[in-house]
């Protein structure tokens, strides 16, 4: 398994380009199985995630093929040979349900395995089913599997729906499922996230009446059938916080390009806080630190809160910091994996409940540790960047999911990462 082994204590300088968003670009994917015709998308990243999902719909029928250099991709679901996503597939990647709704909708069943456990959290999926029930579908689980069915003959059915809580792939789902119900559906309580809005744009480039993404209350007016189109994946939003923790923590000054700075408000202000200089332009940013950091809290929220997908990041940076820093994890339960890493470098940090408590150190020092979760990587990456010494990351299988070569972009812009195997 490969490992990466970092020598720390190198600012991070030059210019980056920021990769297609690996949470937008999955349920655009899935779009595809929702009509006949082609879907072509760009901007698409090339990663783990991005090739499982390709795997997932190509066991269902669905042609798949890149071109370029792989970040365009071209799907088309004209006949489907099978509506299952097997559980060999699914554990790997819980994104996998995003198939369920277009399913349900475009083929009237599907055989969906359940996720199971997560090293995140328990990560239920009650919410997709609730609301794909309310849409007229039948479900039940069978052997591991969630089996759902529409009547014969009979489209899902326009509903009014209200989640109980914020759900993302949730949200996508339902609006993905509604498209081609009779009559219209409304989601309440829906998710805002961008990734929501660029699925909701797709949808309507397929011939979707979608409106309110964006906003807590998405409708959507069912029609009878969805069209080919052509659509480009926006920015990777997270991706950008990464990159821009890694340059504050390391003292650096790095510009990103393609970016997409409306995303990442509460990202920049805490940046900000931490005592960085940003400077945007309409898709790029830059961001400068020049002394220590001062300890940063936070507390994850939905969309434009501060994403919990960054919360690790800012954790590690907080290892460093001048000050003490309370972070609180308000979306999952178990996020905080990263943190009994953290400390094998030195880091002082304790955890209660969901809030953990980070006590900053002059200076970490390298040592080997484990990355449990894409996130927890990315973090523990940004604390060997900054710690003294030589630090090796095993199982970083984990952080190919979600970042296109990680180590090479970091060490174009100074940093110094082997993968070893
Ligand atoms: N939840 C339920 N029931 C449901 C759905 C969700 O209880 O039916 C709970 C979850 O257990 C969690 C909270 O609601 O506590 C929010 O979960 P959400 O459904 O929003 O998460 P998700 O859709 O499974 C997406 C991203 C995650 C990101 C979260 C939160 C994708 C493919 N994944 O997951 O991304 O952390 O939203 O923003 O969009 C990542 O990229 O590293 C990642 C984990």
């Amino acid at each position: 398994m490969d490992k990466l082994r970092i020598r720390g204590g190198n600012r991070l300088q030059g210019t980056l380009q920021v990769a297609g968003a690996k949470n937008a670009a999955l349920p655009i994917m899935a779009a595809a199985l929702l009509t006949h015709d082609e879907l072509q998308l760009e901007n698409v990243p090339r990663l783990a995630d991005t090739a499982t999902m390709a795997r997932l719909l190509s066991g269902m029928g669905v042609a798949v093929e890149r071109d370029g250099q792989g970040q365009r991709i071209h799907l088309r679901a004209k006949d489907l040979a099978s509506v299952e996503a097997p559980y060999q597939l699914v554990k790997t990647m819980r994104a996998s349900i995003l198939v369920l709704g277009p399913l349900l909708a475009r083929q009237g069943e599907a055989r969906v395995s359940l996720p199971g456990g997560c090293a995140i959290g328990s990560r239920p999926v009650d919410q997709h089913l609730k609301g794909l029930q309310a849409l007229g579908a039948d479900l039940h689980i069978d052997q591991g599997y969630i089996v759902a069915r529409r009547s014969a003959g009979r489209r899902l059915r326009g509903a009014h729906i209200v989640t109980d809580l914020v759900t993302v792939t949730g949200t996508e789902n339902l609006m993905m499922a509604a498209t081609l119900a009779e009559g219209e559906t409304v989601i309440e309580n829906a998710a805002r996230e961008p990734e929501v809005v660029d699925l909701a744009a797709c949808l309507n480039r397929m011939g979707a009446r979608v409106r309110g993404a964006g906003s807590d209350r998405i409708v959507i007016e069912g029609v009878e059938r969805l069209h080919g189109a052509s659509h480009r994946i926006i920015s990777d939003r997270i991706e950008s916080a990464t990159f821009l923790v890694a340059v504050a923590a390391t003292g650096g000054d790095v510009t990103l390009v393609s970016a997409a700075p409306e995303t990442l408000d509460a990202v920049l202000d805490k940046l900000r806080e931490a005592g960085a200089d940003v400077q945007l332009g309409t898709d790029w940013v830059r961001v400068r630190m020049d002394r220590r950091p001062r300890a940063v809290s936070l507390r994850t929220a939905p969309y434009p809160g501060f994403p919990t997908d960054a919360q690790a990041q800012f954790l590690a940076l907080n290892c460093i910091a001048d000050g003490v820093a309370r972070i609180s994890e308000n979306i999952f339960e178990n996020r905080f994996m990263h943190v009994l890493e953290l400390q094998r470098l030195g880091a002082q940090i304790d955890i209660e409940g969901h809030t953990a408590m980070v006590r900053g150190v002059e200076q970490l020092s390298g040592a080997t540790v484990m990355a449990t979760d894409l996130r927890a990587s990315a973090s523990l990456v940004i604390a060997g960047l900054i710690a003294q010494g030589d630090t090796t990351i095993e199982r970083i299988y984990h952080l190919d999911r979600g970042y296109e070569a990680m180590e090479q972009r970091l060490n174009a812009l100074g940093a110094q990462i082997d993968r070893v195997r």
